[in-house]
Formats: structure tokens, C-alpha cells, sequence
């Protein structure tokens, strides 16, 4: 077996109960939550590079991109920490209020943190969309962000916790494909409202309360979570919620095991303390690497600022948006490969393969714009080699799509015992965030200042991830999710922090 290989699906424990529509509609329902994600991850890329924004909110950046003659390096142009905060404001809101959610997850439940994520959007939206000073966009932002915080934090929770062991890389995925498709939305919006003689910023800003919307009407409709019942002491109407999603009266071997977790989640008191103890650090170091990780791909170089970039590369205005447009749409279509393999092939194999093809087209961006605008960042690219540039960009996003971008929030998800389960969680959003936050607003500095170096130095962390998940990223396809210990335990380097009576939990092995 590969070193980092858990338990086989062979071993893993199988339960009573077949995929039912309903768990089905509930998965896709709550999967919504990725779409104000996703909106808005694509949304303002777009409207920060578009010159009525900018002459109204951030005149300095306008003027200096108006009168970028040709004498100033390609590489700097849309340099502005003010424009950059505008993007990356909203992922420390983010990161703040996933703490909060991790609270209100555990005690109150996963529908009740998603209904409040939604809410609080949509008034960020509004106030957004209504924005006649910066500190309208900034507060609106923030607002924003806190949704996220408590949607990011709770919808993939809900949606491991939903689906059978044997669906969850798909269902849970779902998350991500909303995602997508909420960056790709965003972009066709964009695409439009450029077009717009006026106030085209504030359509695409407002837009945003259209996902929120649907997030929010679908969260109060959505049952809570068997898991999640327990926790609270409904065992009853948690027994039942897990007949009806599995499809039949015969739940007993799953429900104890759910029971024989929450008991041990129960005496939890204080869960970051106890996530601290030695027993959870596997989980605790993956959980913080994976979304550092993610974000070092250098994904959200292309999901913020792709027009920027595409502008940088001598597109034109409108070629720039509609190659987000083309980016956005690859983005989608990758990620349903992910959701068609992932409970198949496991999730290494993924990783392993994303990871590879991205470090090829890296490298390869890299060396075409460093021929082209060399270190003076002077230079003009012709159209076959901006397309290739172009080509290049979409295979890297297909790959991330089908590895890190789904896995991020799939494998956190899915790896924590009950008791730590929301801290868990929390820790991964917050991680996420803080460097979604970071090379959101460094980004353009770091291009101004390592020029196409910028591509190798990510290049160089995808090599040193893929090995990473090499080494010590177990496959946790199809293992059912309170039995996760079993694969820590069996795994050659984390095996030795679990200790025995962790992976006993259950009475009804076979
Ligand atoms: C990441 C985002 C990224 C998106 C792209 C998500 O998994 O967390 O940062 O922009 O994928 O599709």
C-alpha cells in the first residue's frame, strides 16, 4: 500500500440504508451555501477593473492606470493596497466569524449557522449595491464576509455529516460545485455590466443578494443533521431523520455508533482545548495545512484578479473579462470530474494528479512571460502567445478544480471525531481565509516585485504540497466518518498519536 494509504475501502465499515432523494435534495440544497462563496470571489475582480469603479472609489489607482504610457513596468500597474483591501477586507470578517460559528454550529446546529450566513449577506449585499462612499463598500464588505464565515464553516460540516460514507466525496463536493458556479455567474455578470453605460459596479455588487436569497429560503427549509441532533440531546427525532435519509427502519449499527460519538463528544467541555491534545494533532496539523495549502496553489491570483491579468498580458478591455469568463466556465466543468471520481479513485490520486499538472503549467506561465515582458516588465505580447498564455491558465484551473478546490473543504470536513468537529472546522475556514486574505492583497505587490518569478514561487509550493499529501494525506474515501480514527490509527506516521480505545468506539464491528 502507497505510504500514505489508510484502511482499503474493503475494510472500511458498511451501514444499512440506500441513497435516498431525499438526502440527495437536502445535499444540493445546502450545497447553495457555496454560491455566495463563489459570487463573490468572481465579483470583484471584474468590478475593480472597471473605470467607473475606480474613478469613484479609488481615483489614484484610476489616474496611474490612465496615464501607464508604456513607460512603467507592466508588472506594477494596478499596484494599490487601498484596491486591495477593498477584495481582501472581506476574508478577515470571514475568518473572525467562523469562530463565532463554530459556536452556534455545535449548540444550536448546522441549519441555524447557514440561515444566519445567508441573512447577513444579503444585508451586506444591499448596502454594497447602495455604496456612495468607500466606507459604505468596506462595511457592506465585512458583511459579506461574516456570511461567509458562518456558511463556509457550517455547510461542509452538514453535508459530511449528511451523506452516506460511500457518497460523501460527491455530495460534499457539491459545496464546491456551487462554488463554481457562483465565480462563473459572477463573471458572466461582470461580463454584462461592463457594458453598461452606468452604475454597471452596482448591479454586479447588488446581484449578490440573488445567491444570498437562495441560500437563505433553502437553509430554513433544510432538516438539521442526525449528528447534529444527537449533540443536542434529540435523540429521538435523530433516529428518524437518520431512517428517512437512509431509507430504512434499520439504522441501529450506524445510530449507536453516532450515539457512542456524541457520548464522547459530550464530555467535551472546552473543544479548543481538547483539539490541542496530542490524541487530535493528525487532524490538527492537515487541518491547518490543507487550506495554507489550498490557497498557495495560487488559485485566487486567477479568481481576483484575471481581467487584471489578462489586461497585464495586453488583452483588451473586453477580451480580459470574457477570459475570466472562459476560466470561470473550465472551473466549473473540472469540478464535476472531481465529483464523478472522488468516492471511486479517492481523493490522493487527485490531489497527486491536480498537483503535478499544476506545477507543469506554472512552470510554463512562467517562462512565457518572463520571454515576453522579461525582469524590465517591457514588452508586448503577441496574440498566439497570449492565447497560449491563456490555454495554459485554463488547464492549471481544471486542475486545481479537480484536486485542491473541492479537497480543501471535502478532507477537513470529513477527518475530525464528533467532539472536535466544528473547532475543526473552524480552523480550516479561518486558515483559509486569513491567506485567501494575504495573497489577495499582496498579490499585485508580489507581481510588481517578483515579476513572472511570482508563478515559480507557487509553482514551488504546489511541489512541496503534492509531496506533502504524498507522505501524509490518508485516503479517507468511503470510511464512514465516525470511524475516521481507524485510518489515523493504520497510518504509518499519524498511527502513534491515536491512542487504542480511540478507534474501540464502536460495539457493532463486524
Ligand atoms: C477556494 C477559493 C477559490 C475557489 C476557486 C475554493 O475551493 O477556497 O479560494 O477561489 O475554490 O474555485
Amino acid at each position: 500500500m502507497a505510504v500514505g494509504g489508510g484502511i482499503s475501502a474493503g475494510n472500511g465499515k458498511q451501514y444499512e440504508g440506500r441513497v435516498t432523494p431525499f438526502v440527495i435534495v437536502a445535499c444540493l440544497v445546502a450545497a447553495t451555501g457555496g454560491l455566495i462563496f463563489g459570487y463573490d470571489i468572481g465579483i470583484s475582480g471584474g468590478v475593480t477593473s472597471m473605470d467607473e469603479f475606480l474613478e469613484k472609489f479609488f481615483p489614484a489607482v484610476y489616474a496611474k492606470q490612465k496615464n501607464a504610457t508604456g513607460h512603467e513596468s507592466q508588472y506594477c500597474k494596478f499596484e494599490n493596497h487601498m484596491l486591495t483591501l477593498f477584495t481582501s477586507s472581506l476574508y478577515l470578517a470571514a475568518l473572525v466569524a467562523s469562530f463565532f460559528a463554530s459556536a452556534t454550529t455545535r449548540k444550536f446546529g448546522r441549519k441555524i449557522s447557514m440561515t444566519i450566513g445567508g441573512v447577513v449577506f444579503l444585508f451586506g449585499a444591499i448596502l454594497n449595491g447602495a455604496a456612495v462612499n468607500v466606507a459604505m463598500l468596506i462595511i457592506g464588505r465585512i458583511l459579506l464576509g461574516v456570511g461567509i464565515g458562518y456558511a463556509n464553516q457550517s455547510v461542509p460540516v452538514y453535508l459530511s455529516e449528511m451523506a452516506p460514507p460511500k457518497l460523501r466525496g460527491a455530495l460534499n463536493i457539491g459545496f464546491q460545485m456551487a462554488t463554481t458556479i457562483g465565480i462563473f455567474a459572477a463573471n458572466l455578470v461582470n461580463y454584462g455590466t461592463a457594458q453598461m453605460k452606468e452604475n454597471g459596479w452596482r448591479v454586479s455588487l447588488a446581484l449578490a443578494a440573488a445567491p444570498a436569497l437562495i441560500m437563505t429560503i433553502g437553509a430554513i427549509f433544510l432538516p438539521d443533521t442526525p449528528n447534529s441532533l444527537i449533540e443536542r440531546g434529540l435523540k429521538d427525532q435523530a433516529k428518524e431523520m437518520l431512517q428517512k435519509i437512509r431509507g430504512t427502519p434499520n439504522v441501529h449499527d450506524e445510530f449507536s455508533d453516532l450515539m457512542d460519538a456524541s457520548a464522547v463528544s459530550q464530555q467535551v467541555r472546552h473543544p479548543w482545548k481538547t483539539i490541542l491534545e496530542p490524541k487530535y494533532r493528525p487532524q490538527l496539523i492537515i487541518t491547518c495545512l490543507i487550506p495554507l495549502f489550498q490557497q498557495l496553489t495560487g488559485i485566487n491570483v486567477i479568481m481576483f484578479y484575471a481581467p487584471v491579468l489578462f489586461k497585464t498580458l495586453g488583452f483588451a478591455d473586453d477580451a480580459s473579462l470574457m477570459s475570466a469568463v472562459v476560466t470561470g466556465l473550465v472551473n466549473v466543468f473540472a469540478t464535476v470530474v472531481s465529483i464523478l471520481v472522488v468516492d471511486r479513485f479517492g481523493r490522493r490520486v487527485l490531489f497527486l494528479e491536480g498537483g503535478i499538472q499544476m506545477i507543469a503549467c506554472q512552470i510554463g506561465v512562467g517562462v512565457l512571460i518572463g520571454s515576453v515582458f522579461g525582469v524590465s516588465g517591457n514588452g508586448t505580447f503577441s496574440k498566439g502567445l497570449g492565447n497560449l498564455a491563456l490555454a495554459l491558465i485554463c488547464i492549471y484551473v481544471a486542475a486545481f478544480a479537480w484536486s485542491w478546490g473541492p479537497l480543501g473543504w471535502l478532507v477537513p470536513s470529513e477527518i475530525h471525531p464528533m467532539e472536535i468537529r466544528s473547532a475543526g472546522q473552524s480552523i480550516n475556514v479561518s486558515v483559509n481565509m486569513f491567506f485567501t486574505f494575504v495573497i489577495g492583497q499582496l498579490f499585485l505587490s508580489m507581481l510588481c516585485h517578483m515579476k513572472f518569478g511570482l508563478f515559480f514561487f507557487f509553482g514551488g509550493w504546489v511541489i512541496i504540497m503534492t509531496v506533502f499529501v504524498y507522505f501524509f494525506v490518508p485516503e479517507t474515501r468511503n470510511v464512514p466518518i465516525e470511524e475516521m480514527n481507524r485510518v489515523w490509527k493504520s497510518h504509518w506516521f499519524w498511527g502513534k498519536y491515536i491512542p487504542d480505545d480511540a478507534v474501540g468506539l464502536s460495539n457493532h464491528d463486524a
